[in-house]
């Protein structure tokens, strides 16, 4: 069994957590998951988080005087519990320098939109407003901007005739429960290396 250890950083329904909780606790994935942080306390993914036995972190912004002040004391708590990688799944604030200083190029996050295009909050629905035949989901490292960070994964997903903003994010979100756990276990195994922009994989792309 490996000692990579992730923490999942997350603001809502938590269905790419439950995907990659379901892979561990199936064997699938190995990697131990530390930590769920939350900033919303009423959200969902903290239950699915005490359901799957993860310890949780709830803190708001609004507690602290500052957002630095606010990473700081989620930095505390992953020091102590030797996390190797924070994984964003559906974290809605922007990570500011306290955390990527300490976490430099081990932060991924996902989004809902082949990235460059439709970065932000609304990319399921910006992407079919303008009314693209092809989207999907991106898996890349944080850096300061709002997904701007090298891209580590993409699957393509097309927009159907008859679709809606919310059947076309349910197929994106079907995308993203499989990319996701697949790029945390190639960062878990070392095959993923970064070179400037540039990520590649040891023995080749990842596969799709
Ligand atoms: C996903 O669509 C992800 O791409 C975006 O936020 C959503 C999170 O969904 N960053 P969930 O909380 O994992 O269900």
């Amino acid at each position: 069994m490996s000692d990579y250890r992730i923490a999942v950083f997350g603001s809502g329904n938590g269905s790419n957590f439950q995907a990659i909780a379901d892979q561990v606790q199936a064997g699938q994935l190995d990697v131990k998951i530390e930590l769920l942080v939350c900033d919303q306390p009423q959200a969902k993914i903290i239950e699915r988080a005490e359901k799957a036995g993860v310890e949780t972190l709830v803190l708001t912004l609004k507690q602290f005087e500052s957002k630095a002040a606010y990473e700081e004391a989620i930095l505390e708590r992953l020091t102590e519990k030797q996390v190797d990688l924070i994984v964003l799944a559906g974290y809605m604030k922007l990570i500011s320098p306290v955390l990527l200083n300490a976490y430099k190029g081990r932060i991924i996050n996902i989004h809902p939109s082949l990235l460059p295009s439709f970065p932000g909050k609304q990319g399921v629905a910006d992407a079919f407003e303008y009314g693209v035949k092809v989207t999907g989901c991106t898996v890349h490292f944080v850096d300061e901007g709002m997904d701007t960070g090298p891209i580590i994964a993409q699957q393509a997903v097309p927009v159907l005739d008859h679709d809606t903003v919310e059947s076309l994010h349910q197929r994106i979100h079907e995308a993203e429960q499989q990319i996701y756990p697949e790029v945390v276990r190639s960062l878990a195994q070392g095959l993923i290396k970064l070179n400037g922009r540039k990520v590649s994989k040891r023995n080749g792309f990842i596969e799709r």
